[in-house]
């Protein structure tokens, strides 16, 4: 009995069945816990609750997920960099790949590694070495290594990992998450393939809200969706939570709930201050703008923002274009740095008033 057992597990079909029902546990496995935590999923935030779980989830990207998935079922996964700014599901990408891989088990083949953990030399050289050479009972091959926000570690330890990466080829694949590429060493990025994310196309955005919204029960207006994809920009993060936001606020939502609830300010509030400042007297133009921050919650920087949109509207000459972009630059570089809001809305109202003459000037 012993013996045929060990024929049919030699006879090439052991590893389809394994793996097989490998694939089949690790669904088994993920839907109980889904079911078993459908109490607690309900306090998660919308963020966590709807991220991707398998790869075709991965809403847009979807030459990214192909090239992967080809990888994946040729057995030939590189090293990899994911790269683009916030909340375009570069960790949702990873970790559905890992799912892929290793079932519901993954977390045991995969180690992450992220910017709040210590990720000095030490770090590198010992954690990676110990979980690269630690032997697993299902070893699949390989292992993975998730490095997310690597722009955040420093130059020597990135120096560190382009050894380590060659080191452990044999068993352990990397993956490298980043917002900003030109942060990390060109000899890491040439040891992996390169994935830009860019930001999610709105229309993309839109009709994955729209599947929240109704499984939620959000009551929102057609201009308080279109004012939520307008603010955020392609990221998928800030969608979900300001829309959390607003329906923990609010019972219904329209445009106006949307720029209230994040303290974003409306485009309207944007347009009357800008135009204050263009037209009323410096004291009235002042008392105007800081009597309505204060009621709307308006920061400077975040006026800097709506009005460097705005700007594009007014009919200004070119020179008086320039000159007022230029100064919302240098205003939005003092802020940052730690000058007073005071003085530089002072300096801001200046800057529209000359801008306002320069074109009067240049026009004549
Ligand atoms: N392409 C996407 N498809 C579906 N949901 C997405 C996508 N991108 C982002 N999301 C949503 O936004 C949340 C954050 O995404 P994720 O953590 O993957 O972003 P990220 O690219 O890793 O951002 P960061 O650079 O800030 O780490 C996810 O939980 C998911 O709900
Ligand atoms: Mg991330």
């Amino acid at each position: 009995m012993d013996s045929d057992e060990d024929v049919r597990m030699s006879d090439g079909e052991a590893p389809n069945l394994f793996s097989n029902s490998f694939k089949g546990k690790g669904k088994a496995v993920d839907l109980l816990l889904n079911g078993k935590e459908s109490d607690s999923l309900e306090n998660l935030p919308w963020v966590e609750k709807y991220r991707p779980v398998t790869l075709d989830d991965v809403v847009s990207h979807k030459s990214i997920t192909t090239t992967i998935e080809k990888f994946i079922e040729g057995n030939r996964l590189p090293h990899m960099l994911f790269y683009g700014p916030p909340g375009t599901g570069k960790t949702s990408t990873i970790l559905a790949v890992a799912r892929r891989i290793y079932g519901a088990d993954y977390r045991k083949q995969t180690l992450e590694l992220n910017a709040s953990d210590d990720r000095g030399i030490d770090v590198v050289r010992e954690q990676i070495k110990q979980f690269a050479e630690m032997r697993t009972l299902f070893n699949k091959g390989f292992k993975l290594i998730i490095l997310d926000e690597a722009d955040m570690m420093t130059q020597a330890a990135q120096a560190a990992l382009r050894r380590v990466i060659e080191q452990y080829t044999k068993n352990v694949r990397f993956c490298i998450i980043c917002n900003y590429v030109n942060k990390i060493t060109p000899a890491i990025q040439s040891r992996c393939t390169r994935f830009r994310f860019s930001p999610l196309p709105l229309p993309e955005v839109e009709r994955r809200l729209t599947g929240v919204i109704e499984q939620e029960g959000v009551k929102i207006s057609k201009d308080g969706i279109e004012a939520l994809l307008k603010l955020c920009k392609g990221d998928m993060r800030r969608a979900l939570s300001v829309l959390q936001a607003c329906h923990a606020a609010y019972d219904s939502t329209t445009e106006t709930e949307v720029y209230n609830c994040p303290g974003s300010p409306h485009p309207s509030d944007i347009e009357t201050i800008i135009k204050s400042m263009m037209s009323d007297d410096f004291g009235t133009s002042y008392q105007m703008v800081q009597a309505l921050r204060t009621e709307r919650g308006i920061a400077l920087q975040d006026f800097i923002t709506g009005a460097f949109e705005f700007v594009d509207t007014i009919d200004f000459e070119p020179q008086a274009r320039i000159y007022i972009l230029d100064h919302l630059a240098t205003t939005e570089h003092r802020l940052s740095t730690g000058g007073s809001e005071k003085i530089q809305l002072s300096a801001l109202i200046a800057a529209f008033k000359n801008a306002v003459e320069l074109s009067a000037k240049t026009r004549v």
